[in-house]
């Protein structure tokens, strides 16, 4: 069996500037032919660099053998990871965690809530929706962002606007953002023109915490039941195992347990400060 702890050897194929200071890396594992990796969308790697140390990242898509990892550059680590050129080698781990539930999903109208970089662990998953459309209901999705140039991938967001069923809505809450596609204010706003079925919809969120709690009044406001909403969480981690503790929230390994959790699962802990 491999030792969980032990990174394997991945390639920086690729590292794209999405916008400054954050950047997207292709990495192709060095042992990728003999262990294939798989992940189900929403889960996360553990990305190292000896003698800088060890983050967790989503896993935003696999691409043939490439594996994505979209990266903000916020401290050492994530600064050292997004300056590795092409043809550098760094450590990888996973994948961990709980994915997001697009088997509960099946027959549903989805409506995928995201604002900031919240927006890269859902890509595996939209895509996945799009390539098994029947297989579920309307697809809304709402993406908010400080500025409208704060958004990456607009030409994905416009290709998933043209798509049938498919409903694309922005927000820019810190300018008067540019033209129709946009609105100004929290993505929380964008729910008033969201059109979805509110008995059969399933709702998955990613973001800041703020905007996890802010969109939860909203969701319930507007009667969604809480079990058929899917929250995915960030905190501190060490061992990605469930073994250390650092990334515990009440009596939730987040790691393990997470970071994708059923609303009900996080009711008195998510708005808890200080968890
Ligand atoms: C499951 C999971 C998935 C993640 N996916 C991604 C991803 O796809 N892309 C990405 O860029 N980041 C992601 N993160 C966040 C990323 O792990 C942190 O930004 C990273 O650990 C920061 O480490 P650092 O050494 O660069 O910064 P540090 O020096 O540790 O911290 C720099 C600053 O960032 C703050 N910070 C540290 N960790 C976090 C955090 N988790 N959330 C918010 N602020 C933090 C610190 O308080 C500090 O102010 C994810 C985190 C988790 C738990
Ligand atoms: S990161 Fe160690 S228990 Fe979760």
């Amino acid at each position: 069996m491999t030792d969980p702890y032990l990174p394997r050897l991945a390639e920086v194929v690729e590292n794209r500037v999405e916008i400054p200071e954050i950047h997207t890396l292709a990495l192709r594992l060095l042992d990728g032919a003999a262990q294939p990796y798989h992940f189900a969308c929403g889960q996360f790697n553990m990305l190292c660099l000896p003698g800088v140390g060890e983050i967790p990242i989503s896993v935003m898509d696999k691409e043939g053998e490439l594996i994505l990892h979209t990266v903000k550059g916020v401290g050492r680590v994530s600064r050292a990871l997004i300056a590795q050129p092409p043809g550098s080698r760094i450590g990888l781990r996973g994948p961990f965690g709980s994915s997001w539930p697009l088997e509960l999903a099946k027959g549903r109208d989805l409506l995928f809530i995201t604002a900031g970089l919240g927006c890269a662990p859902v890509v595996g998953a939209i895509r996945q929706v799009i390539a098994r459309r029947a297989d579920y209901g309307r697809l809304v999705i709402l993406q908010g962002v400080k500025h409208s140039n704060d958004l990456l991938w607009e030409p994905q967001y416009q290709a998933w606007r043209q798509l049938p069923d498919t409903q694309v809505l922005l927000a820019a809450s810190e300018e008067q953002p540019p033209g129709p596609d946009w609105t100004f204010g929290m993505v929380t706003v964008l729910l008033e023109k969201a059109h979805f079925d509110k008995q059969r919809c399933l709702a998955m969120l990613c973001g800041p915490e703020a905007m996890l709690i802010a969109a939860m009044r909203a969701l319930q406001c507007r009667g969604i039941a809480p079990e058929h909403c899917f929250l995915s969480l960030e905190r501190n981690m060490q061992c990605g195992l469930g073994l250390c503790g650092h990334c515990q929230m009440g009596p939730h390994f987040l790691c393990k347990e997470g970071p994708i959790f059923p609303y009900p699962k996080l009711t008195g802990w998510l708005e808890n400060r200080g968890y």
